[in-house]
């Protein structure tokens, strides 16, 4: 079965051509990190705009790469939250037009479902490889969610960030680090010449909860910036670049120790059979190497490049609705806020 997977729920424009579920075909991604560094962050009026001009060419080209044509696809699956409303309506309005004029069933897939899907993907198999349940970790640019997954589209939120997102406190320390966006990759990179002991942040502590808050974390590395003359950055100052390295370093280490002792709280809690990374954040190496070292049981992270946004994870979530007889009408909407579990 090929299905061909959208994605467009923020800053990526993404077209893939997945079989049966597990096998990449195709996988293209527009980035349009470029376009909105100069910003610092992401426009959402821009975003839209940019994803209206590329999603027909990263359609094209998933297609051309398959060497597939309409004829052969098996269903179309779109993104239909969460994410930004602009954003989403060119994705899903792209995929219904598709669907429509080919006849094709339309799945509408929910981009932290896709996330864990991923995890699928490279023809890995978690049901036979782990199990369920499983504790699926999604850490992105708006997400830090612990999602108990005990089948396929059986999920539990048990935890979740109060206020920012993993993926945004590396945005933002990056941002008064004078790094620029993304920031995640930009502290990762700086992070590997700095030493993390030298700069400790505080451990953020909920106590009696598998949430997570990153705002604290965030306010001491602004603080820290401004004690080493870091930010603001006045013209003709010189900043020391060691000190942003080792802040940096200290600052990923607090942020990936939090998400690695909430995960093996979550697995012991639930007493789950194995852990999914996913997201923006999953691509983070240290992040990698740390929940593998620490987790009680098997963990599967996709390849950085599955864990970033794509339209691949969204075939493969697609391809399991379909398998569970899961049908979607053409007055499928974009849902901004759309939760799992
Ligand atoms: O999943 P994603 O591509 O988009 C959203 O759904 O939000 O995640 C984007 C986030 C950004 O905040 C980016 O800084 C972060 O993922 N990110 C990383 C790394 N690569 C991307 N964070 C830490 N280390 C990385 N290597
Ligand atoms: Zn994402």
């Amino acid at each position: 079965m090929k299905i061909l997977g959208i994605e467009t729920s923020c800053d990526e424009t993404a077209a893939a051509i997945i079989e049966d579920g597990r096998h990449i075909v195709s996988n293209v991604v527009f980035s349009q990190t470029d376009m909105h560094s100069i910003y610092g962050g992401i426009v959402p009026e821009l975003a839209s705009r940019e994803h209206m001009l590329t999603i027909l060419p990263a359609i094209d080209q998933a297609m051309t790469e398959a060497n597939v044509t309409y004829s052969n696809l098996d269903a179309v699956a779109v993104t239909h939250g969460p994410g930004l409303a602009g954003s989403l309506l060119i994705g899903v309005n792209s995929a219904k037009g598709i669907a429509l004029g080919r006849n094709l069933p339309l799945v509408g897939i929910n981009h932290l479902e896709g996330h864990i899907y991923a995890a699928w993907l490279e023809d890995s198999d978690p049901e036979s490889e782990i199990g369920f349940p499983a504790i699926c970790v999604i850490a992105s640019g708006g997400h830090t969610d612990l999602i108990l997954m005990k089948g396929h589209g059986d999920y539990q939120l048990v935890g979740r960030t109060r206020d920012d997102a993993a993926g945004e406190a590396f945005d933002k320390g990056a941002r008064v680090l004078g790094l620029g966006f993304p920031g995640g990759p930009a502290i990762q990179s700086i992070s590997e010449k700095g030493d993390s002991d030298s700069e400790k942040f505080p451990r953020p502590n909920i106590k009696d909860s598998l949430d997570f808050s990153f705002s604290g974390l965030k306010t001491a590395v602004l603080r820290r910036a401004e004690q080493k003359g870091i930010y603001p950055q006045s013209e003709g100052e010189t900043v020391n670049h060691q000190d942003i390295a080792n802040v940096a370093s200290g600052f990923q280490s607090a942020i990936v120790e939090f998400i690695v002792r909430r995960t093996v709280q979550a697995v012991k809690k639930y007493n789950a059979k194995g852990v999914l990374l996913g997201g923006g954040v999953a691509a983070n190496a240290l992040l990698r190497k740390e929940i593998k070292a620490k987790c009680p049981v098997s963990v599967i992270v996709p390849k950085p490049s599955l864990c970033t946004d794509n339209g691949a994870m969204i075939g493969a979530a697609a391809y399991f609705h379909l398998r569970h007889g899961m049908r979607y009408e053409f007055n499928l909407d974009v849902v901004p806020n759309l939760r799992l579990g």
